[in-house]
């Protein structure tokens, strides 16, 4: 994707721009079979189908639960399925197969491995269905339509930020500060987009000296976390310990989530270290009551509700054959097409700033003030 060539820059620009007023464009403007029905509107009572990959975290499981409430509200049919957990990539695409055969007017889309639902979405595509990305990227296909998500190439920067600061806080020396990297799921397409994000902050701190990876794994593939799963990372964090800090002390890790997050700290104790800077992403119910505890450093605000809303007002302006909007047509290149997106703000959320960044979501902002 030419999202991760970007630089901070073309960023601030794309925001300035998103502030500014977003625009819009007619479904019919794809250039697909579904635009030009889309165009038309469909029935106010459509089935629209919601495909989910399996509950790795917290966001996911809310979001079903959102989209399943929303569509319903809203007069549609929810048809919301997640793949199961093991045989997932193949379960995913058989339940949008089946959504495509079951007449949904629009397939929105949590990939599992955004790589591997060409063959699926084109056929939505021949069958008139509007296809929306949702979260991840799906990628080498021209029959994405949209794309609905946080700028996750801001959340990484802010990831890398929050990393700098917490070292800077809380290390309790001068730098250099001992740190490692953890990234996402290979199959994840926002894996390496948050990687270079927090990469673009933090390559310049590793080149000048200021931050040092002491086990030398700095490429995506070292630090990768197969299928976003805890124990992966957990594992690699008691062999990081064992192999590179038997006499030095680890000062920071860049995690990408807080599921992974959570298993780092767990790995660190358990060998009986200090806890490091760790950074997060997601707002779990755990991290944040672990950073409000002064453990986990940081995570991300990527509110579910707002991103579920802003797909389901997209259904709904596609349903009227209105115009849908985006505000950026220029970032994400799927390798066939740029996909026109509407992208959301994230959020950073440390101990200091939780209240106010959780101001308008009430579950969290409870617990925040728990602890104050
Ligand atoms: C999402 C993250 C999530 C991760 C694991 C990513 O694609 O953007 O919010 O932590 O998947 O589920």
């Amino acid at each position: 994707m030419k999202k991760i060539l970007l630089t901070a820059t073309a960023l601030v620009a794309v925001g300035a721009f998103a502030l500014t007023g977003c625009s819009s464009e007619r479904g019919g403007d794809t250039g697909s079979g579904a635009g030009e029905e889309s165009a038309k509107g469909f029935a106010a009572d459509a089935t629209i189908g919601v495909a989910l990959p399996d509950k790795t975290s917290e966001n996911w499981v809310l979001a079903g639960q959102l989209f399943t409430d929303g569509l319903k509200k809203a007069g549609f049919k929810a048809d919301v399925q997640y793949a199961p957990a093991s045989n997932t990539v193949a379960e995913q695409q058989n339940q949008i197969q089946a959504m495509v055969t079951g007449g949904a007017k629009v397939i929105i889309i949590g990939a599992k491995d955004g790589k591997q639902l060409s063959t699926q979405v084109e056929a939505a595509r021949d069958a008139g269905v509007t296809v929306i990305a949702y979260d991840r990227l799906i990628e080498n296909t021209e029959a994405v339509d949209y794309y609905v998500a946080f700028d996750n190439f801001k959340v990484g920067q802010l990831q890398g930020q929050a990393l700098l600061d917490g070292l800077a806080e809380r290390a309790g020396h001068e730098a250099p500060y001992n740190i490692e990297l953890f990234s996402g799921s290979p199959d994840d397409a926002n894996a390496p987009v948050f990687f270079n994000g927090a990469m673009d902050v933090l390559q310049p701190k590793i080149d000048d000296g200021t931050l040092k990876v002491v086990s030398g794994q700095t490429e995506i593939a070292q630090t990768a976390t197969e299928g976003w799963k805890p124990e992966n990372a957990q594992r690699r964090m008691d062999s990081l310990l064992t192999s590179s800090y038997g006499s030095e002390t680890l000062d920071g890790v860049l995690s990408p989530n807080d599921t992974l997050a959570r298993a780092i700290i767990t790995s660190v104790q358990g060998a009986g270290k200090p806890v490091p800077v760790v950074t997060g992403q997601d707002s779990e119910v755990e991290s944040v009551k672990s950073i409000m505890e002064g453990v986990q450093y940081s995570t991300i605000n990527k509110d579910t509700t707002l991103l579920v809303e802003q797909s389901i007002k997209m259904v709904g302006q596609l349903q009227k054959g209105e115009e849908v909007d985006v505000n950026d047509t220029e970032q994400y290149d799927n390798g066939k097409k740029v996909v026109p997106a509407y992208l959301l703000d994230p959020i950073i959320v440390t101990k200091e700033n939780a209240a106010e960044a959780y101001a308008n979501v009430p579950s969290l902002l409870e617990i925040v003030k728990s602890y104050q």
